[in-house]
């Protein structure tokens, strides 16, 4: 305890006596780990749902996972855990409850907020949506002239976007391959553009999504496209069989001229990024359809189910979570990558990103105190093999230590042909390689015994000891990728938990809106705006010159 009543992290013996043991663990190596323990590659495995996680290749033994449960203990993470289950407002700088869980609880569950089940109206919503996306596939919702949607395009960002986009790609072979899904965020003009360019407006629904509808970006690009709809069909009416909106704000959905007949609800108690499984997700659902939607939602509740039941030695998002915390607070990684080994996974990364980053990417306590000790890493990586054709040579002689997930699938996806099934192999193969590589390197010895000239024998080297855990899937399935999902969204919660942040507000993203808004008019009227320092002065005198103005 301070001087001032608090108990800080870096203070409690839990934390102390993992230094402590950082400090004796010296530089252990991977290769003695395994050398002392034969059934290190199959004890150091968890199973939940259908993912085999094997964390073997950390730098980790018994001693360190049990003094990590300890800590994890002594900051009350499971205690947190069950308050966010039970719908209590955890997210205290904005009092919200989190409840993200419920938007995937059966029918039958009873979650309370305020009083209320909010379970009921999830499955409403669910329905609704499903009722709409039938309707949109089958052709049944026409357009305002008659025709058949053929095109979807969602229009949202941040959480309103990343969430959908990404599954969307996940689930490429689960969709309607009739339909041409497109997904807008940016407000530069171009990401409106290049969206709409070859699509018939008689033919195009937009999916207007974003939780407040007030983000500029969202109703820019909003607006922008219903201008686009109505050069086109000349009728204001036509709206109203072109646009729906997903949101939390009934009365701005309105305002922007959207029936709220047409809106398909949520709640403030789901984050934008851990919202891409309610209404934010009606895209995804009138691509791959409700059944398969629901069965991402099952995904979902799999890991849930296992979070909040399992013991912490067998608790997957715990222990992930935990060996984030023994790699960014007591070996000092800075970032953490995320490699999957499946094309459909080309968004996986940039999603986690926000839900990683901006969830946990904060130097502020619960307790309005500064932290002093490190919080969310960078997170990236891109899918392999690409990636080891580019980065990974960093990764393996570089300077720097950066824990990587590696993530994998037993089976390629069943439409791909013959031919192109038998190329899996080789991509797993890698996959498999490359976590080897990382953890055991190449001694001295055993590149001189490759007769190796000795003057590139250091070049040739590869120390190892790059932690890595593995996550291998039978097949990429909606369940599948609820279930990953599931487990990410947990294990960044486990990390704020220990870290003593709120990992449910972003006010770190307000600053630049409000400064945005104040440089607009510099821009567009040149007028002198208040407040502008030096440097972005001159930048914005240089825009102006360079733009014609
Ligand atoms: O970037 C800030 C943020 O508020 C995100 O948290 C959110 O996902 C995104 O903007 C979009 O917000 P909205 O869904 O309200 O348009």
């Amino acid at each position: 305890m301070n001087a001032d009543g608090r108990t800080r992290l870096n203070q409690m013996p839990e934390w102390t006596a993992l230094a402590k043991h950082r400090e004796e663990l010296g530089d252990v190596q991977m290769r003695e780990l395994f050398a002392a323990d034969s059934g290190r590659g199959t004890a150091y495995t968890l199973r939940v749902g259908d993912l085999y996680v094997d964390y073997s290749k950390h730098l980790v033994t018994d001693d360190t996972l049990r003094l990590l449960r300890e800590l994890a203990t002594a900051t009350d993470v499971l205690g947190l855990r069950d308050a966010m289950f039970r719908g209590e407002k955890i997210n205290t700088t904005e009092n919200r409850a989190v409840l993200h869980t419920a938007l995937r609880a059966p029918r039958d569950a009873v979650i309370e907020v305020d009083g209320e089940n909010v379970v009921p109206g999830v499955h409403a919503v669910l329905d609704k949506m499903a009722d709409f996306a039938e309707r949109v596939r089958s052709g049944a919702w026409t357009g305002h002239t008659g025709k058949r949607i053929r095109n979807v395009v969602n229009v949202g960002i941040g959480g309103s976007d990343l969430g959908p986009a990404m599954a969307y790609e996940v689930l490429r072979a689960f969709t309607d391959r009739d339909l041409t899904v497109r997904f807008v965020s940016n407000v530069d003009g171009a990401d409106l553009h290049e969206a709409l360019r070859d699509l018939d407006p008689a033919q195009t629904l937009f999916v207007i999504a974003s939780k407040t509808f007030t983000t500029i970006e969202t109703v820019t690009n909003a607006t922008s496209a219903r201008g686009w709809l109505l050069d086109a069909l000349g009728d204001e009416a036509a709206v109203a069989k072109h646009f729906v909106a997903l949101s939390t704000n009934a009365q701005k959905v309105a305002e922007f001229g959207i029936d709220t007949a047409n809106m398909f609800e949520f709640w403030d108690w789901v984050g934008g990024r851990y919202s891409y499984d309610s209404a934010i997700g009606l895209t995804l659902m009138i691509a791959i359809g409700p059944d398969n939607f629901r069965e991402m939602l099952d995904g979902f509740r799999i890991v849930d189910e296992h979070f909040r039941t399992a013991p912490a030695e067998s608790n997957v998002p715990l222990l992930l979570g935990l060996l984030g915390i023994w790699y960014g607070n007591f070996h000092d990684a800075q970032s953490h990558a995320v490699l999957p080994y499946s094309h459909y996974l080309s968004k996986f990364t940039a999603y986690l990103q926000q839900l990683d980053m901006e969830s946990n990417g904060k130097y502020v306590g619960r307790d309005g105190h500064e932290v002093e000790w490190q919080t969310g890493p960078v997170v990236w990586g891109t899918p392999g093999t690409n990636g080891q054709h580019a980065y990974y040579q960093l990764i393996h002689q570089g300077t720097k230590l950066i824990p990587a997930d590696f993530i994998g699938f037993a089976r390629p996806v069943a439409e791909l042909s013959d031919a192109l099934k038998a190329q899996h192999d080789l991509l797993m193969a890698n996959f498999f390689a490359q976590t080897q590589a990382l953890a055991f390197g190449k001694t001295p010895e055993e590149v001189r015994a490759e007769g190796v000239p000795e003057e590139l024998v250091p070049h040739k080297t590869f120390k190892g000891n790059h932690p890595t855990t593995t996550i291998l899937a039978p097949e990429l399935t909606p369940s599948v990728l609820g279930q990953l999902v599931a487990l990410y969204e947990h294990k960044v919660f486990v990390q704020g938990a220990v870290w003593n942040i709120d990992s449910f507000d972003q006010w770190g993203v307000e600053l630049g809106k409000v400064l945005a808004k104040r440089v607009e008019p510099a821009l567009t009227e040149g007028a002198e705006v208040e407040g502008l320092d030096a440097s972005t002065k001159a930048l914005v005198a240089t825009y102006r010159e360079l733009r014609g103005r």
